[in-house]
């Protein structure tokens, strides 16, 4: 009796672990992710209501104290502990207190690439709770001042390397910044900071200068390219700041983890995740100035790294680095990034071995985020009835023509099917809030969706295209004025405006085109000369190439008699995404960016095909 009993319980169980297994295989990866980032948030909550909020500085001071001589930054085989650089941002701090007239709250801008300084300049200035705008260092010229006008900063920061880029702004540049340089030798109108740093005092700034505690405050300015036109300053509170900097334990990092960060700082990957990450964990992080696929896995090795930071094009160009017996010789544990394609993904686990890869997506002003906790390959994330009683979102219906979300007659939009790409927005609620953008109302304005599913509803935009199945998310497209390649964002609007300053150019018609074994897309711009003038190629290249960042410069060329004027605009811009940069079918004449010949070239059927075959690198 009792044994037949027990058999039944057996099997029972046998058969619900069977049930969870097939149809839940998540349920217990779900529930501890869930239970983790809720205990997080409800942490988060007690200290808000205690009015003890521990900002990202506050962490870092209490590291600083509890481990003074523990690495924080390694930087080309310097180590930076975290006493060395809570000392040096407070003589960073020391400098503005007595050498600016600045207050708390006022902006300053920080124009540096990735080094140890960043951090320092970033934390001094936060020490004396000013906000801290971000630039992107590959900018210049007439975007640079763009983003300046954008966040109004009383000064900016410079790093040595790009004094250069600065110097030829500096006449432009509105009378009451005043511009700081990290170099002995500044140019005229410039004051040198590296100077007034080496004379300056390490004294702790008092906690009452430190940025305003509040989870709503302002803390920095991200840009970031939107769907539409010129780079938008991104407000980031502490709460976003706080957020960002729980990632890295959430995806299961710990204090001893050695985190390998290549990625740009002035975008949120690198600053809030990383380093931010870092400071949450009190672990320490390997800076690198900038990628390099052939010193990748040197530099993890020299460092014991266990953790790096990854956009999708970085694990192909590892990738793409001839094999060595050794590849798998190294103790990474853990990458976590996003825009990692399957192909990709499994090649790279394939040959570098088991590493747990963290797909995640969020945008840097985005109001909701996913993750891939679970492991399954090429999602970035979950997105089960659990997760939705969390975060409020929807895949709407999207003309991909007209490029906007479908209304129907009453004016509402609808869901699509599970397995159809659909636009993914997200609900904006206390519980979910969007900061907006600094400066231009309309901006923030543009994001925003409303009266979608009823009347008064107000929906965050993301802009991107994504496919729901079984539960997991996988990202399909982007839509609107933007395009990515090299892991940054182009504004078609700010390319085709570049282009349009040529005298002979009447219009510019700028978008993406895909190529095959590349992230993102390539620019090509569309263009129409003025009656009787002809094609310069050269001034071209030369106009773009000073104006432009490198990687928003149109790979290609396509010269066009006239702009179809049936349909709209966009109609239009959708047929010769949809043609891209076939040599063999597009009988307009084709041009293609030659770096050697400092010019554009024909696209010849023969360059075309070494293109598609990869001989050519883009
Ligand atoms: C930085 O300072 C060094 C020496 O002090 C000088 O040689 C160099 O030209 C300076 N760089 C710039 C961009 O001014
Ligand atoms: C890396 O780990 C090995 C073995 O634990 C150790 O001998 C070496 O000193 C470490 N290297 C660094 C840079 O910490
Ligand atoms: C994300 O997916 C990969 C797929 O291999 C998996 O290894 C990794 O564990 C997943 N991330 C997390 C945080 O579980
Ligand atoms: C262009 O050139 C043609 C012939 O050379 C001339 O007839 C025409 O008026 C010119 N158009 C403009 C806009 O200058």
């Amino acid at each position: 009796m009792l044994l037949s009993w027990l058999t039944g319980l057996g099997a029972t169980l046998v058969f619900l672990h069977l049930v969870q297994k097939f149809l839940f295989p998540y349920f217990w990866q779900d529930v501890c992710y869930l239970l983790k980032v809720t205990g997080y948030g409800i942490r988060l909550e007690i200290f808000r209501r205690r009015g003890e909020l521990v900002t990202v500085l506050d962490k870092f001071l209490s590291h600083a104290k509890a481990q003074p001589h523990k690495p924080f930054i390694i930087y080309e085989g310097d180590i930076h502990t975290y006493r060395d650089v809570d000392r040096r941002s407070s003589r960073v701090a020391n400098v503005f207190l007595t050498h600016s007239t600045l207050k708390k709250g006022d902006t300053v801008a920080l124009l540096m690439s990735n080094e140890p300084d960043f951090v320092h300049v970033w934390f001094g200035l936060a020490k004396l709770g000013f906000v801290v705008a971000f630039l992107n260092s590959n900018i210049r010229s007439k975007s640079l001042l763009h983003c300046l006008s954008s966040c109004g900063p009383k000064a900016l920061v410079v790093g040595a390397d790009l004094l250069g880029t600065v110097e030829e702004i500096l006449s432009s540049l509105p009378e009451d910044i005043t511009v700081w340089g990290m170099n002995d030798s500044v140019p005229q109108g410039v004051i040198s900071l590296k100077e007034k740093l080496s004379t300056a005092s390490e004294e702790p700034i008092p906690h009452r200068h430190h940025a305003t505690a509040m989870l709503k405050a302002n803390y920095l300015y991200i840009f970031t390219s939107g769907t539409t036109g010129l780079p938008k300053a991104a407000v980031i509170t502490q709460m976003q700041a706080i957020k960002g900097s729980a990632g890295l334990w959430a995806f299961g990092c710990t204090a001893d983890d050695i985190i390998y960060i290549t990625l740009p700082l002035y975008h949120s990957a690198g600053s809030l995740l990383g380093i931010g990450g870092c400071i949450e964990l009190g672990a320490t992080c390997v800076l690198k100035k900038k990628f390099s696929a052939s010193q990748f896995w040197v530099d993890c090795k020299k460092y014991n790294v266990t953790a790096f930071q990854y956009i999708g094009e970085l694990c192909r160009y590892l990738c793409k680095q001839p094999k060595r017996d050794d590849d798998k010789d190294h103790r990474v544990r853990i990458a976590i990034g996003n825009g990692l394609r399957s192909d990709v993904w499994r090649e790279f686990l394939d040959r570098f071995g088991n590493i747990k890869m963290c797909e995640f997506y969020g945008a840097t002003e985005g109001n909701i985020c996913f993750m891939n906790h679970t492991g399954k390959i090429g999602s970035v994330g979950r997105t089960n009835w659990f997760y939705k009683l969390f975060f409020s979102f929807d895949l709407i219906k999207y003309d991909f023509q007209k490029d906007t979300p479908i209304r129907n007659e009453q004016g509402w939009c609808s869901s699509v099917k599970k397995g159809e790409p659909g636009l993914l927005i997200a609900q904006v609620s206390a519980k979910s809030p969007f900061f907006g953008y600094a400066g231009n109302k309309k901006y923030t304005e543009k994001k925003l969706l409303c009266d979608v599913f009823k009347k008064g509803d107000v929906y965050f935009n993301t802009g991107d295209l994504m496919v729901e199945d079984q539960d997991f998310l996988y990202f399909w497209d982007r839509t609107g004025d933007t395009f990515r390649w090299k892991g940054e964002n182009v504004a078609t609007t700010e390319v085709g405006d570049v282009i349009g300053m040529l005298d002979f150019i009447q219009e510019a018609n700028v978008y993406g085109v895909a190529v095959p074994d590349y992230e993102g897309r390539a620019g090509m711009a569309s263009i129409i000369l003025k009656p009787n003038r002809s094609l310069d190629l050269e001034k071209v290249y030369a106009h773009v190439v000073a104006f432009l960042p490198g990687y928003a410069c149109p790979r290609f060329l396509r010269i066009q008699d006239k702009m179809e004027r049936t349909g709209t605009f966009k109609l239009q811009k959708f047929r010769l995404v949809e043609e891209g940069f076939n040599a063999l079918k597009i009988s307009d004449p084709l041009y293609f960016l030659d770096n050697l010949k400092k010019s554009y070239v024909p696209l010849t059927k023969e360059l075309y095909e070494q293109i598609m075959l990869g001989e050519i690198k883009l």
